[in-house]
């Protein structure tokens, strides 16, 4: 298996990184996730567009690459890997400097590193949806960012984990703002709501398809802040993210959603997702 590694493909067992890098150090870096289906990249181009926010909002200097440049480097690894189905991590950190917490000296270059994996989409759980639980979001207030500081999100999967759990939706203050690895959103009375795309949740990528597709199909997309309390009232609830895809939440702690049931607005956004990926 290759890997990508400091602007070199190189087997998987060569891909080492200093004890100094400053990602293994302070979580000092960036990341990105994106998916493959039938040997093609989907929405590659939001992903690193995205990255190359998340740098510039850090300070991370990555004038060496461009997006047409990170794309290929991604279809190159994919094919080396031959991965049908399955996705790609990326990763660039802040580099390789002596630990001191102030930015090191400019010509420190930025460490980047990137993975792929196969596997299938989550079938099962799309046809009959998945668990959450609810948590408090004890995370900072730059959520926007794909940082490498994910120990919030760490914890409250975990937790979702013990619960026997596939997602933990977190709140702040009762105003749910988005799963461990995912956004979410209550649908009630034929509209989707969920929480603005501002300083506190990840601009999804899939959220943006997920838009498109309510758009395209006349559902009101209403990003407004809502409670736990709504979300469990709600008639259907889904999490998304570029592996979940569009996924049904049919169960929140102990309340049952819309009987156990997918709904169907839900149906029809999974049915539109699964054409865009075609
Ligand atoms: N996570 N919110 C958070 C906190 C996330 O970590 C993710 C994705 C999303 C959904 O974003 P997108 O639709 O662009 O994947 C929302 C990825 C999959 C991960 O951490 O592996």
């Amino acid at each position: 298996t290759y890997i990508f590694i400091n602007n070199k493909f190189v087997d998987e067992t060569e891909g080492n990184v200093s004890y100094s890098d400053r990602g293994y150090n302070f979580g000092d870096g960036i990341y990105e996730y994106l998916r493959v289906y039938d040997g093609k990249l989907y929405t590659a181009k939001e992903h690193y567009e995205r990255l190359f926010r998340s740098a510039k909002e850090i300070g991370l200097n990555l004038s060496e690459y461009t997006v047409e440049g990170l794309i290929d480097i991604t279809k190159e690894l994919v094919n080396k890997n031959d991965v049908q189905n399955g996705g790609v991590y990326i990763q660039v950190t802040r580099g390789v400097a002596p630990r001191n917490h102030p930015f090191p000296s400019e010509d420190t270059k930025p460490v980047f590193t990137a993975f792929s994996k196969s596997y299938d989409r989550p079938y099962d759980e799309l046809e009959n949806g998945v668990k959450a639980i609810t948590v408090d979001d004890i995370r900072w207030l730059r959520c926007d960012i794909k940082s490498l500081n994910l120990l919030g999100n760490v914890l409250a999967k975990e937790k979702a984990t013990q619960c026997d759990a596939q997602e933990a939706i977190q709140h702040r203050d009762g105003i749910v703002t988005e799963g461990s690895s995912s956004n979410v959103y209550a649908i009630k009375e034929g509209k989707i709501y969920t929480h603005p795309a501002n300083h506190l949740i990840l601009n999804g990528i899939t959220r943006r398809v997920i838009h498109k597709i309510a758009n395209d199909i006349d559902v009101p997309f209403i990003e407004e802040a809502f409670t736990v309390d709504f979300l469990k009232d709600a008639d259907e609830v889904i999490i998304s993210s570029t592996s979940i895809e569009v996924m049904p939440v049919i169960q929140i702690d102990d309340k049952i959603i819309n009987d156990g049931k997918v709904g169907e607005i839900t149906k029809k956004l999974q049915k539109l997702f699964d054409k865009s990926i075609e």
